[in-house]
């Protein structure tokens, strides 16, 4: 029996988290069973309803708990009356430190049967994944306010590059890549910002001299953008760093159609600590309790996983379900639908156990 254990740390957190969570570890322990994976789940209420009760997101051990499990899943953390600074400074952002989880990847990929807000050419696919480094950059604790509530008030924050930290997110993209069609974008603005930004793009072309297969070109960060709704299908992976990132990833998502879609990784590569996958949405009070959330960016978060866990036919077996159950129309009122969450995740369920 070659069936791997694999302990999973579960973070459902707050709102639409805890909905669409569920249903998705019962989807990986089917798919699991196929491919010879065994999950144990670790079941952790961090979460800001855990904050108002405690004082804090996590218990003072929270981070040594979860270095004790081989990956992490996360729902979404936020609840109305918390800032969003203590959800993401209490939880997600030591998890990323911590774990070393410089690497945040997200597919942005247009699922069939979903329209997106952009009027796409006649044969555009959208399907390019954006690498974003997680680390470090411009989400730094280096600076400070002097003066505060004086006319002479200001406040500094230092972006930190580093080389290490640039050709791991470089080197990362470029092996992506490399094993995709072989055309990586680098954001960069280095006609504005004139230190670090050159610095990201030495390093890039640097590492990119190993990569004889893969063209590289740089695009600042503004017309990035712009061709991001302009001509999305030129695409296919686009690396950039943290704050740069997180605005194209947020675009990304918003191209392909439901926010309640899309999928992201904190990845540790080198599997030296856990990785973290979670969907882009947030736990969105507006719906919470209704059971009407899209579960879908959480199980596509899941496929993610599967495929760090070095299963990548057990992941698109994921995906090939989350597509066709978009086909057969069953679908949640984001898209469009009238579904539950429980029946979209149903559909996904069905699909995945009626494959191979
Ligand atoms: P949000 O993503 O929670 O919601 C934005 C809009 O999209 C809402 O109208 C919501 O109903 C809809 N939506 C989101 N996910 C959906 C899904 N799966 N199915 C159907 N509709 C969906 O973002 P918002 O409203 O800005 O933030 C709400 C809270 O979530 C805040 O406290 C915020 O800090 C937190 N948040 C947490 C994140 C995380 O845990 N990684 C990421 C983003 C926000
Ligand atoms: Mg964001």
């Amino acid at each position: 029996d070659i069936s791997r254990k694999v302990t999973v740390a579960v973070i459902p957190g707050d709102g639409i988290g805890t909905e669409v969570m569920e249903p998705t570890l019962g989807i990986l322990e089917a798919v699991g069973e196929r491919h010879g994976l065994e999950f144990a789940w670790q079941h952790h209420d961090w979460s800001c309803e855990y904050y108002t009760r405690t004082g804090a997101m996590m218990p003072e051990d929270g981070l040594e708990q979860l270095a004790a499990a081989d990956q992490i899943l996360l729902g979404a953390v936020g609840f109305p009356g918390v800032p969003d600074h203590v959800s993401l400074w209490g939880l997600l952002i030591p998890i990323r430190r911590a774990f070393r989880q410089y690497i945040n990847l997200r597919p942005v990929r247009l699922m069939p049967g979903i329209d997106s807000p952009l009027v796409l050419r006649e044969g555009t696919e959208i399907d390019f994944v954006v690498v974003r480094e997680n680390n470090e950059g411009e989400y730094s604790e280096v600076g400070g306010r002097m003066y505060r509530g004086t006319p002479d008030e200001f406040a500094v924050q230092e972006s930190v590059f580093t080389r290490r930290g640039v050709e791991r997110a470089a080197r990362f993209a470029l092996d992506l890549a490399a094993s995709r069609r072989g055309s990586l974008a680098s954001a960069t603005k280095s006609n504005g910002i004139v230190h670090t930004m050159p610095f990201w793009d030495e390093v890039v072309h640097d590492c990119a001299r190993d990569y004889p297969g893969v063209e590289v070109r740089d695009y600042h960060i503004d017309a990035l953008a712009a061709l991001f709704v302009l001509d999305p299908g030129r695409f296919d992976v686009v690396v950039a760093s943290n704050l740069f990132g997180d605005i194209l990833t947020d675009l990304g998502a918003a191209i392909i159609g439901s926010i309640g879609i899309a999928p992201s990784a904190n990845l540790n590569p080198e599997g030296e600590h856990p990785s973290m996958f979670e969907p882009v949405h947030g736990s969105a009070p507006d719906i919470a309790g209704q059971g009407i959330a899209n579960p879908l960016g959480q199980i596509w978060a899941a496929s993610l996983m599967l495929d760090h866990l070095g299963h990548p036919q057990a992941a698109a077996e994921v995906v090939s379900a989350i597509e066709a159950s978009l086909t057969s129309g069953v679908r949640t009122r984001d898209l469009g639908g009238t579904a539950s969450t429980t029946e979209v995740a149903d559909a996904v369920l069905r699909h995945v156990t009626s494959e191979g």
